[in-house]
């Protein structure tokens, strides 16, 4: 992509998300715009193993910037970092398009993993200021990390995650219950709705036997009267 491209891309990112750029030119002040540029050249000498410069360009970018990006990272579209100060992304993170994350976040490992050991964020994900989130695990699309969380296990689609150990808070715009402080297993959406549908089905059956009886009543009368 050439430069002037990246440039229109990035104001358009900037505009879309954060209400403080006022004119097309301060995206050139942007830590994440120099961040992101940097590693997009980076990445590329890192796929072609030209280690030691990708990890010098990206070093001397996280200096400048406060934005430590790996360049082994593999990073889709439309990435918005916002302020930048202390992010860090790890080498074996992926993220999808347009991931929002604020200053303070570490995509980053436990120490216990080997291999892909950094998360894997879907599209649309955002991570508030000063989350962590840790481990090889998948963070689903549009799914939103609160700030000051730490995330240390899988998060479904459509989420909103808060807490230290972050936990699942509302899915799909909906509250959830937070009726016990088992943090571990996040509630099971499908059996949610199987459970849903169960009592909907008894409301049903309640229903219809009530009005099998009127008929039924109903007929008797009708039987009675002609048979007068
Ligand atoms: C998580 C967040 C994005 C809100 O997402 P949301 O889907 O709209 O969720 P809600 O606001 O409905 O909050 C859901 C619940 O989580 C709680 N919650 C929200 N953010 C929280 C946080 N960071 N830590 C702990 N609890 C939090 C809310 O109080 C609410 O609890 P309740 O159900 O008991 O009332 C937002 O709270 C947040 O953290 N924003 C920070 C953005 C940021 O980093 N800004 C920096 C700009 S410089």
């Amino acid at each position: 992509m050439g430069f002037i491209k990246y440039v229109k891309e990035e104001i358009n990112i900037i505009r879309d998300r954060d209400p403080a750029i006022k004119s097309n030119m301060e995206v050139f002040l942007y830590p994440s715009f120099k961040a992101i540029m940097w590693y997009r050249v980076a990445h590329k000498l890192y796929v072609k193993k030209h280690y030691f410069l990708a990890r010098l360009i990206s070093q001397k970018t996280a200096r400048k910037t406060g934005i430590e990006i790996h360049p082994g990272a593999k990073i889709g579209k439309g990435l918005f970092i916002d302020h930048g100060h202390g992010v860090v992304i790890g080498e074996t993170a992926v993220l999808g398009e347009n991931v929002t994350l604020y200053q303070g976040v570490t995509l980053g490992g436990t120490g216990k993993e080997k291999g892909k050991r950094h998360p894997t964020l879907g599209d649309n994900v955002m991570v508030s200021a000063g989350a962590k989130i840790l481990g090889s695990f998948t963070v689903g699309s549009n799914s939103k990390i609160g700030s000051g969380s730490v995330v240390v296990s899988e998060v479904p689609p459509n989420s909103t995650v808060v807490g230290v150990p972050g936990r699942v808070v509302k899915r799909d715009g909906v509250k959830l219950p937070q009726n016990d402080l088992n943090q571990t297993d996040l509630p099971n959406p499908n059996l949610m709705d199987i459970n849903h549908l169960q009592r909907e089905n008894e409301e049903l059956r309640n229903i219809l036997t009530q009005f099998m009886k009127h008929v039924e009543r109903a007929e008797r009368k009708e039987k009675k009267n002609e048979d007068i």
